[in-house]
């Protein structure tokens, strides 16, 4: 097949890696890529959010098949505009992208179709919003219904700060138009985790499942950032949980939106707060009453859980994802391996706030043909002088895999040291979650 992915980090690495490792072979590119790409795509040189380039592109080329990474071109109707020139593509429309582009539109169709989640309410008035407060206790979530580069939640411990979240949004326009609406939202306790689901408009294959680490530092603290790992399986999703997952929410939200006229192709991932008794035995229960609500929804793989799952996969990527691009996915396209996958994030010193770019990485030779860890390349570009350079705040996603956690995350940790570069870090603590259920 011949292939397009669009986007730019380690997930789209990933995917394209992953389609690179089929039997069959396939014509691969990454628009835009970066430095690791180019050891099994051949990159062309549009930007994710350029819709009409890569519509031209695409409408010249004829792939058999696009898959779109990031949330923006989605949100911006990349796969509406494809579908006009007849290239397929595995990603929501736009209009099922706003589940993600949208946490009031998201609210809409999970009360609809009885999702168990947070209560939420919807206020476009800060008096009115600080005045709901005490209906929620503390803490509270304070969130902007738009897109906010992962910056719109504040998880307020006291009422003063979550009046100062509330004023920032709609007095302080802090998020501009996507701060213009907030959500109140009840806090969920409990462990959360991510389950990604395959979605062809009416059926649903849930790939395994997976947990990011939000914030920067160890102990996870410090700020929150796109994620600084992820291991594969997450033991707090028991395979108990796993039907209830696929019927309780995620079709019941594509049979929502197929309602409302949306049909919804591609990945549909949950971000999912769980909290059993044996997990978490002083935290109350959700006012939904279920161990399993939605935190969020987001329209795409998520990054860095995909490196994590991808490498679990047998069978044939390209299959399943034209499967469910065209509407004819089936259970037996998803081949899940016995293996576990751990991922650590090696980012550059400053972020989530400001860093440098530019710096050499070196180490990455010693990367090339260990089938027990993969580096893949998140804010990468290669120099003048053909050496790989640091463009990111999220610089590699260096995934180990093995026969348990404990192995899978050694060969990741084992791999992370080979590399250095000015000002790297990285969490020293991926899976601890896991480790610490014994
Ligand atoms: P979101 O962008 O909605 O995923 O929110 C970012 C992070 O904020 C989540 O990953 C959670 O850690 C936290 N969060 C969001 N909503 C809630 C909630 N209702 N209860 C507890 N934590 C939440
Ligand atoms: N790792 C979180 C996300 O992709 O949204």
């Amino acid at each position: 097949m011949k292939i397009l992915v669009v986007g730019s980090g380690g997930r789209e690495h990933a995917i394209a890696w992953r389609l690179a490792q089929d039997a069959e072979e396939h014509e691969i590119y990454c628009a835009p890529g970066n430095a690791g790409t180019l050891d099994v795509a051949t990159n062309v040189a549009i930007k994710a959010d350029d819709l009409e380039g890569l519509t031209a592109w695409a409408e010249a080329e004829k792939p058999d098949l696009v898959v779109v990474g990031p949330e923006a071109p989605l949100v911006a109707g990349l796969v509406d505009a494809l579908a006009k020139v007849g290239v397929p593509a595995f990603g929501p429309v736009a209009a099922g992208a706003r589940l993600e582009g949208s946490k009031r539109f998201a609210k809409e169709i999970m009360d609809a179709a009885g999702v168990p989640t947070g209560k939420a309410e919807v206020f476009t008035d800060a008096a009115k919003a600080k005045a709901a407060l005490p209906d929620y206790g503390l803490p509270v979530v304070i969130k902007a219904d738009g897109l906010a580069a992962g910056k719109g939640v504040i998880v307020a411990e006291t009422t003063a700060d979550a009046e100062a979240a509330i004023d920032d949004m709609l007095v302080g326009n802090k998020f501009g138009a996507a701060g213009a609406e907030v959500l109140i939202e009840e806090f969920l306790h409990g462990e959360e985790c991510s389950i990604l689901a395959m979605v062809d408009g009416e059926n649903a294959v849930l790939l395994p499942s997976s947990q990011d680490h939000k914030r920067v530092f160890d102990g996870d603290k410090g700020p929150n950032t796109g994620g600084m790992g992820a291991y594969s399986p997450a033991p707090v999703v028991t395979s108990d949980k796993l039907p209830l997952i696929k019927e309780k929410i995620i079709l019941p939200v594509v049979r929502e939106l197929k309602k409302r006229g949306i049909v919804y192709r591609g990945i549909l991932y949950a971000g999912l707060m769980v909290n059993d008794e044996n997990a978490n035995p002083h935290g109350p229960l959700a006012k939904s009453g279920s161990t399993v609500n939605v935190v969020e929804f987001n329209a795409r793989f998520g990054d860095p859980e995909t490196e994590a799952v991808l490498p679990r996969l047998g069978g044939s990527f390209a299959t399943a994802l034209l499967h469910a691009a065209t509407g004819c996915l089936k259970n037996e396209d998803i081949v899940v391996k016995p293996e576990t996958a751990a991922t650590v994030i090696v980012a550059s010193g400053g972020y989530p706030g400001s860093y440098e770019k530019g710096m050499s990485i070196s180490g990455l030779e010693s990367s090339v043909a260990s089938p027990s860890t993969i580096v893949f390349h998140c804010g990468t570009a290669v120099a003048e002088d053909g050496g790989v350079r640091t463009s990111g705040g999220r610089v590699l996603s260096v995934t180990g895999i093995g026969a348990n956690l404990r192995e899978a995350v050694d060969r990741a940790y084992g791999q992370v040291e080979k590399i250095s570069f000015e000002k790297m870090f990285y969490r020293k603590d991926i899976a601890h979650r896991a480790f610490e259920r014994g």
